[in-house]
């Protein structure tokens, strides 16, 4: 099963070819960071434009990288996936339209995908060792969600956030700090270089609850910010560590006490917030003293990409077979998970 995998669903343009399921054979990513970045968000409107002019020299490059012409497309490939939602509406349309004309020109099965069952098995691009049950943390720009998987297109949600989802979270920070956007891989970094013990942000836990809240946090920071002037770029980067020890502490402290209480052995994240390198190391750390094993996606597979979304599209059609019509596939900017 050899499958075109698009994504659009918000600012990256993307497209893959997966073969079998198990090889990425190429992947090309188009980002419009650069365009947003002066608005220190994404502006749909901006998005939708820059998708369009982005895919067709994206899939055009994808295929040419996977050695495919548009003459033996049909021979090579067997379906084509698309990200059908959550995501900005006219993003994904984009990226639906073209899906659904190859697939209608080359009379293939069209998969839709949902983007966050792309970021729940992002981690198993290149690791056949997980298998469900699990408890999967997708932690992004748009989403903070936590839950059992039972098995493949088996979820029991546990919690989400209450307000900003930690991406948001990172990226408003790091506004607030005067860095760029987007501001996750920027705080990061910056927090490399400095003392998490600087500013004592309140981790907060919502004991009792799955879900997570980073409004406080955020908040926090501001009133840090009204009451402290930053005086130099140390004080700034320690600044970035203690939030980010914040953050991560919080993220950590729910898995551990989902994977416990649920009897589970293994956390699998996904999602942009994953390629942190606080967060990476302090699962990895607390899995091993709690003999729980934790599998993160490789770097390239954290943020949105074409490959997640043909891999999960690999896992959804080995379950539920293929489906030719679906032809009337429109976008779902608040598609929810559901089982299949
Ligand atoms: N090293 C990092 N540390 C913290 N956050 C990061 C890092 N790298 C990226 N991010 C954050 O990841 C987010 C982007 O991730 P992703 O592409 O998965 O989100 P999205 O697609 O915008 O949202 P969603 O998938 O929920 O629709 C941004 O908020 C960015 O700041
Ligand atoms: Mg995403």
């Amino acid at each position: 099963m050899n499958i075109l995998a698009l994504e659009t669903s918000c600012d990256e343009t993307s497209a893959s070819v997966i073969l079998n399921g198990a090889k990425v054979k190429s992947l090309v990513i188009s980002s419009q960071i650069k365009i947003h970045a002066k608005y220190f968000g994404v502006v749909p409107e901006v998005a939708s434009r820059a998708h369009l002019e982005n895919i067709n020299p994206v899939i055009v490059e994808t295929l040419k990288k996977s050695e495919i012409s548009f003459s033996d497309f049909s021979k090579k490939i067997d379906a084509i996936a698309v990200t059908a939602g959550p995501g900005l509406a006219g993003a994904l349309l984009v990226g639906i339209i073209a899906a659904k004309t190859m697939a209608s020109i080359y009379k293939k099965p069209l998969i839709p995908v949902n983007h966050l069952e792309g970021h729940l098995y992002s981690a198993f691009i290149g690791n056949k060792s997980i298998k469900p049950p699990f408890l999967s943390l997708i932690i992004s720009g748009g989403h903070t969600e936590i839950m059992i998987v039972e098995d493949f297109g088996k979820y029991k949600i546990l919690g989400g956030t209450r307000d900003d989802a930690v991406g948001e979270a990172f990226d408003k920070a790091a506004k607030m700090l005067g860095l760029e956007y987007p501001g996750g891989p920027i705080i990061d970094k910056r927090a490399e270089k400095g003392n998490p013990a600087t500013v004592n942000f309140t981790r907060p836990y919502l004991k009792g609850s799955w879900d997570f809240s980073f409004s406080g946090i955020k908040t926090a920071l501001l009133n840090y910010l009204k009451n402290n002037s930053i005086k130099t770029e140390q004080h700034l980067n320690d600044i970035c560590a203690s939030f980010r020890q914040a953050i991560a502490e919080t993220l950590c402290f729910k898995a551990f006490e989902g994977a416990k209480k649920f009897n589970l052995k293994q956390i699998v994240l996904g999602g942009g917030v994953s390629a942190n390198s606080l967060i990476r190391s302090m699962f990895m750390q607390e899995g091993k003293k709690n003999k729980i094993k934790i599998f993160i996606p490789s770097f390239i597979y954290c943020t949105d990409n074409a490959a997640i979304i043909g891999y999960a599209a690999y896992l959804k059609q080995k379950k539920c077979g293929l489906n030719y019509n679906n032809i009337q596939l429109k976008p779902n900017p608040s598609l929810s998970l559901v089982n299949w």
